[in-house]
């Protein structure tokens, strides 16, 4: 009997002193990702690793991490001999300039970043937690994609991802950096979320890669020319706002941050602003010619209304023809949307109409009031814009506008013409407020253009057509070149001098700000899409 006891295993139980150590020991082995080697591999390439992202968006030592030592649990190609903590996503909360964010950041030193089913499950979890606990989600991206030894189950995590995506559209922001490659299906996740920044020169994002489009079309185009930050701020508009650098990226999320609130059923903060009496901007009246085809820059009048230094404009190098983006005034969060006089005069295209109904549906679906400085001289005509969907996707901007129901304020400018002026959020589609400057030229076209048809017969029998024309012109500009007609009418709530703007705005959006608006019971609207 003793004989056989003495033959067992002595086991020697770890004492709590150790499991201590071997807790360190494992914290410190996930802090290395996928190795010192890959993390210089990272820093070669001009990019800061996941952890490092991290540490620069979120305020100091305020990161929790979820998920630390999560592994994926695939055994096909080898990949049971590679385990690495937090499986290529760093997961977790904490704070920006105090206010609680929840944060991914993929870690391309671990599979290269590449997605798995415990990579996704991540994601997920904490999308959830955003939701319920009603703050925003930060992810930063930087990723070969689905994780290929594991197949089908990468593409299921993707999904579920992207379904994550849409229920969490319109109750919490959803920001995404595009810091590395981001391919194939993978984009879709980001064109989900509200904002797209991209790094330039380290990121890009496409659906499918130059090989493939060498194949399919034999365009020869590198990575970065057919998805880089310069073509998707420029051409395509995927990305809201193209950085230098991934230390300036993240800054710029940290402002645009401090313009919305925290999920749909708050308000974005109130920075403290003290109300001068008297908020006259001279500079306002002399800053539209006196000749109305000579061009000026609408973020001039931006910059001459709101808040000193606060407007944080959104896709400033896609579709110049109309300005949108945040600021301040009073010290209050509001969405700026203004006609470009300074490209293409200011008319309102395909492109133009989607940036801006984007824009606005996402001030709404975060009670951030609407600002519309408008000089617009029409949509723009021809077979390239009809054939690709002017009228789709003018409509976008008007379906948006419709919607609208935060505060939403209107200035004319200068020209508001035909249907465009209907989209610019006139009164009839609900605008709260309708101001217009002396200069504005409210009517259904240029006098010219009317001259010439409702006065054709008596034109062409004139001894002298061109001067007959030009008195047309000048009777026709005389009537409606003007706002006072719109004004007789209530379309125009008041006519402002431009130095008075910014104190007749800061009046107005304090006296919305209980504004309540509901829309007709639905299940959802179906804006043309
Ligand atoms: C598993 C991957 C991976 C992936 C990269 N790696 N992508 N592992 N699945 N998708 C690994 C590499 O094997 C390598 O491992 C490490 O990550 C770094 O990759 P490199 O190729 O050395 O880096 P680099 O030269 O910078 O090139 C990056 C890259 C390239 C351009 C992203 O890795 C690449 O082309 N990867 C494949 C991209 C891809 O086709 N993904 C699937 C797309 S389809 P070691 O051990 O050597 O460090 C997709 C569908 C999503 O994503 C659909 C959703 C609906």
């Amino acid at each position: 009997m003793d004989e056989k006891k003495s033959k067992k295993p002595v086991y020697t139980l770890p004492t709590n002193k150790e499991k201590y150590a071997l807790l360190k020991e494992k914290e410190k082995e996930a802090l290395l990702g996928g190795g010192e080697d890959r993390i210089q591999t990272q820093h070669d390439k001009g990019k800061l690793t996941a952890r490092e992202r991290i540490h620069l968006l979120l305020d100091e030592g305020s990161f929790e991490e979820i998920g630390k030592f999560v592994m994926h649990r695939c055994k096909d190609f080898g990949l049971d001999q590679q385990y690495y903590p937090g499986d290529g996503v760093i997961t977790g909360y904490g704070t920006v300039n105090g206010r609680l964010v929840y944060v991914f950041s993929q870690d391309f030193t671990v599979f290269g970043g590449s997605l798995s089913e415990t990579h996704a499950e991540k994601i997920v979890k904490l999308m959830d937690l955003a939701m319920q606990n009603g703050a925003p989600i930060i992810g930063l991206n930087d990723s070969g994609g689905a994780r290929i030894q594991e197949g089908v189950v990468s593409l299921a995590g993707y999904a579920d991802i992207f379904f994550k995506n849409t229920m969490a559209s319109g109750v919490i922001p959803q920001i995404s950096a595009i810091m590395g490659p981001c391919a194939g299906g993978a984009v879709y996740s980001p064109a989900i979320t509200d904002f797209i920044f991209m790094v330039e020169n380290t990121s890009y994002m496409f659906v499918t890669g130059p090989n493939v489009v060498k194949t399919v079309t034999q365009e020869n185009v590198t990575a970065e020319e057919l998805g880089g930050a310069s073509a998707h701020s420029t051409k395509s508009g995927v990305t809201h706002f193209a950085c230098a650098n991934e230390a300036v990226c993240i800054n710029e999320i940290k402002k645009l941050l401090s313009y919305v609130p925290q999920n749909c059923e708050e308000d974005a903060p109130v920075y403290p602003y003290e109300v001068k009496e008297d908020e006259t901007v001279a500079k306002l009246n002399d800053l539209i010619p006196d000749n109305p085809n000579k061009p000026y820059d609408m973020k001039e009048v931006i910059n001459g209304i709101v808040d000193a230094d606060s407007f944080l404009e959104v896709h400033e190098n896609f579709a110049e023809n109309i300005v949108v983006g945040m600021a301040r005034i009073g010290g209050r969060s509001i969405g700026v949307v203004g006609n470009q006089p300074a490209s293409l005069a200011g008319v309102l295209d395909i492109n133009a109409s989607t940036k801006g109904a984007r824009f606005v549906r996402f001030c709404d679906c975060f009670n951030i009031p609407l600002l519309v400085l408008e000089d617009v001289p029409g949509f723009l005509p021809g077979t390239d814009q009809e054939w690709n969907g002017i009228i789709t996707n003018g409509a976008k901007l008007l379906y948006a506008f419709s919607e609208a129901t935060v505060p939403r304020i209107t200035v004319i400018t200068r020209k508001a013409y035909g249907g465009a002026y209907d989209v610019m959020n006139s009164k009839h589609i609900g605008a709260d407020m309708n101001y217009a400057w002396p200069m504005a030229e409210i009517a259904v076209m240029g006098a010219k253009g009317a001259a010439e048809i409702i006065f054709r017969k008596e034109i062409s029998a004139a001894d002298d057509p061109e001067v007959k024309l030009q008195e047309k012109i000048d009777e026709y500009t005389g009537k409606f070149a003007n706002p006072y007609r719109a004004a007789h009418r209530g379309y125009i709530d008041e006519v402002i001098l431009p130095e008075d703007t910014r104190s007749k705005l800061i009046r107005a959006f304090k006296m919305l700000e209980n504004k309540v608006a509901t829309l007709p019971r639905k299940k959802h609207g179906n804006i043309p899409l």
